[in-house]
């Protein structure tokens, strides 16, 4: 009796802490990570959205601290103008409808481009062209940076093949590299040497005014896309190829390269040429108008 009631408090402490431990045990050992949810938050790693446009190398700066905000109101007095522009007779909005459609759809992305030069002013035309897009409340957040130089253009293919090497191997995935095999793409990016123009995309995230305030950029990745696909169509225009490239995990290295600030992000880089002689692309049918049209 006299033991018992010496052990008695002993046991009540570690009923205790048997109880505690069970208490403030953490909740995943209680759940099991199971097969599944491992599969799932693989298939949830998107890396083309998450972290293609990511910019690690944001160290924050003089005017990433110092930027104060801007409401734009320089504009509140804006004249509006009279616009008129061409109206076509109905049989000749016809014919260039079907026209501008069989122009556009001779577009391939060329992965084989000549060293041919081009007329430097025919690239400035068609980048004037790209910044006729529309952009959210005209803030035209884009910068196009044409490289020329073969010494950046190879320090651009260094960067480009050392990360795509990697992408390809690791980060890609099985299910992407195989989705990829029909287009023959990999890692060597020849045409980075190759090609007489290399034009890299940057939307920037915010613009800075002279006076180091900062500015909202509304859609700015949706207003650059669309001045993308304007340049796209401006260089078919010309009898040039490109091929779209979105160099994954490449966008820091490249702007520290090409010396651009940090509110600027790669989005696009396009080499530009006329295609190789012996050029070939892969044999892709596209989609009828009563599969991607809808009537209503
Ligand atoms: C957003 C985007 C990213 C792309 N990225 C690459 C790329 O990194 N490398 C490549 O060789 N092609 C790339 N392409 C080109 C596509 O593979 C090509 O557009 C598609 O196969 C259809 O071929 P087409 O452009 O000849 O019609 C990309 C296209 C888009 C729209």
């Amino acid at each position: 009796m006299a033991l018992l009631s010496v052990l008695t408090p002993v046991l009540v402490v570690v009923l205790c802490m048997v109880v505690g431990f069970m208490l403030l045990k953490p909740r995943e050992t209680v759940t099991p990570t199971t097969e599944k949810t491992k599969e799932r938050t693989k298939q949830d790693f998107r890396p083309w959205v998450d972290q293609d446009l990511q910019d690690d190398t944001e160290i924050p700066g003089k005017q990433d601290d110092d930027g104060e905000w801007v409401d734009s109101h320089e504009d509140e007095d804006l004249l509006h103008v009279p616009y008129s522009p061409k109206r076509y007779p109905e049989e000749t909005m016809l014919d260039r409808s079907q026209d501008f459609y069989n122009l556009m759809n001779q577009r391939r992305s060329v992965r084989f481009i000549s060293p041919e030069p081009v007329p430097r002013e025919v690239i400035d035309n068609v980048i004037r062209t790209a910044g006729t897009a529309p952009s959210g409340a005209h803030t035209e957040p884009w910068t196009f940076v044409v490289v020329s130089d073969p010494e950046t253009k190879h320090q651009i293919r260094l960067i480009v093949e050392e990360e795509e090497e990697v992408n390809y191997r690791q980060r890609m995935g099985d299910k992407w590299v195989h989705d990829l095999a029909k287009l023959r793409t990999n890692w060597i990016k020849e045409y980075l040497d190759v090609a007489p123009y290399l034009v890299l995309i940057f939307k920037q995230t915010y613009g800075i005014l002279p006076n180091n305030k900062k500015r909202t950029h509304y859609y700015n990745e949706i207003s650059v896309s669309i001045s993308c696909g304007i340049l796209l169509a401006a260089l078919q225009n010309v009898g040039l190829v490109t091929v779209t490239s979105t160099p994954l995990n490449c966008g820091p290295q490249l702007r520290v390269l090409l010396k651009r600030p940090t509110n600027e992000k790669l989005l696009m880089l396009l080499p530009v040429g006329y295609p190789a002689s012996d050029a070939t692309v892969p044999d892709l049918k596209r989609k009828p108008l009563d599969e991607i049209m809808v009537d209503i």
